[in-house]
């Protein structure tokens, strides 16, 4: 092939489930293609599986399967290492191996990452090595390369994405069904969506890992997974879900984050994962099934979002072997003058604080149950205005016949989350009020 200007770059496959046999034939598959793209041929010449049946089955005389991902990494005639055994465990040793053994490292593992991504791309930079992860948030989307390089002439301001297929599968089917989390959950696992263990992806762990990282390549600070504020949807009622919809709100588990730099109280990087109300009118509310989307507002840019699949073999295996390609171009480039791992220069790095959720400032959705009684209302809107607290949006159910409780649900303005724990505190020890209250944050995305 007359593009050639090298040779060959030789990869070594750690891993080969799911991603690993995408990565395979997904680079196999449009071999020449992407020797166009990267200018010299990239060959997957080894894989390491514990189920080397399995691997075999897979790449048959393609690669040379063996058993030990640490002789993998060890070997000198491998120049990448594509990391895909996921975890933080084993993934984190062989990662940092690979890296003292001068190789570069593709990965789509976003927990090894969130987790111990500052001493990785330390490890990374000291050695001159590569550490790429385009795969590691939201699958296909390239919203790691957006960031990090379509962007860069912006001051992000914020970040809100369903980063989580599993969980927005729930929502969806619960939103359109009626269903109950519980009973969607069981079809969810059915049909393969969420792993048999979905603790990660339910308790919104996994969106956690990926919002980790998506901060720190928008803002220029280190991963911070512990300061991630995460809640995730396995309490969420359909009640709510329908009564948002009255409102014209959807609810979408949103990883956001957002600078704040100017206004009252403490100033610094607000990082959360929770359940969300949207309003159904824009369009990352209209994300259903497992789909993914990331809405990005810089200050030149304005609004900017990007949707694809974020998981599944192939869409991931997209992003895996686009790294692979980046990697292949620039191998021999100056370490000094490739793109930055965490989008800004290792020297550059910001303190600003991540925002204790005290601190943070949203709206919310609000529901109790209260007695049907003169009164109730008064007080309600008493707590809320000694709070600082601006009503927005108010719904009260009629009661049913010889009922006498309803629901009351309240939208509020923006206002920091501190006041809201206080008037929820100060509302639940009412009389008068029968449940503990909803609490949903809400916000607009304008
Ligand atoms: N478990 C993830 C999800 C997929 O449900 O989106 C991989 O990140």
């Amino acid at each position: 092939m007359g593009v050639e200007k090298f040779g060959p770059v030789r990869v070594g496959l750690l891993g080969i489930g799911t991603v690993g046999g995408g990565t395979f034939e997904v680079l196999w598959r449009n071999r020449q293609e992407i020797t166009r793209r990267a200018g010299r041929r990239i060959e997957i010449t080894q894989v390491a599986d514990r189920d080397v049946d399995h691997a075999r089955r897979i790449v048959a005389d393609r690669a040379r399967v063996l058993d030990d991902a640490a002789a993998v990494v060890a070997d000198p005639a491998i120049d990448i290492v594509v990391e895909l055994i996921g975890g933080t465990g084993v993934a984190l040793k062989l990662v940092l191996a690979a890296i003292e053994a001068g190789k570069h490292v593709v990965t789509a593992n976003k927990a090894l990452l969130a987790m111990h991504g500052n001493e990785i791309f330390a490890a990374a930079s000291r050695r001159g090595v590569m550490v790429a992860f385009e795969a590691a948030v939201a699958g296909g989307i390239p919203i790691i390369k957006a960031l990090r390089e379509g962007l860069s002439a912006n001051r992000i301001e914020s970040i809100a994405g369903i980063i989580n297929g599993t969980t927005n599968f729930i929502l969806s089917e619960m939103r359109d069904k009626g269903l109950a989390f519980d009973a969607v959950l069981a079809e969810a696992q059915r049909l393969g969506y969420a792993e048999a263990d979905p603790t990660f992806d339910i308790e919104g762990v996994d969106a956690a890992h990926k919002a980790t990282i998506l901060a720190a390549l928008a803002f220029g600070i280190p991963v911070q997974f512990d300061k991630c504020y995460v809640e995730g949807i396995s309490t969420l009622q359909s009640t709510d879900i329908k009564f948002a919809e009255q409102l014209g709100y959807r609810i979408k588990l949103l990883a956001i984050t957002r600078r704040r730099e100017r206004g009252e109280g403490p100033h610094g990087i607000e990082l959360r994962v929770h359940p969300t109300l949207i309003p159904a009118r824009r369009l990352i509310a209209n994300v259903e099934g497992a789909m993914n989307a990331v809405w990005v507002k810089g200050d030149a840019v304005g609004e900017t979002m990007y949707y694809g699949k974020g998981a599944g073999a192939e869409p991931t295996a997209s992003a895996v072997v686009a790294d692979l390609i980046d990697v292949a171009r620039v191998l021999t480039a100056d370490p000094e003058n490739r793109v930055p791992h965490l989008a800004f220069q290792a020297e550059s790095i910001s303190d600003l604080p991540i925002l204790p959720m005290d601190d943070v400032e949203t709206a919310y959705y609000l529901r109790m149950r209260v007695a049907d009684e003169p009164g109730v209302l008064a007080d309600l809107a008493r707590i809320l205005a000694d709070g600082e607290i601006s009503i927005d949006a108010l719904l009260q159910r009629e009661p049913g016949a010889g009922e006498d409780q309803t629901d009351i649900v309240l939208l509020t303005h923006v206002t920091f989350e501190r006041r809201v724990n206080q008037a929820i505190a100060r509302i639940e020890a009412l009389p008068t009020v029968l449940s503990k209250v909803v609490r949903i944050r809400l916000e607009e995305l304008a």
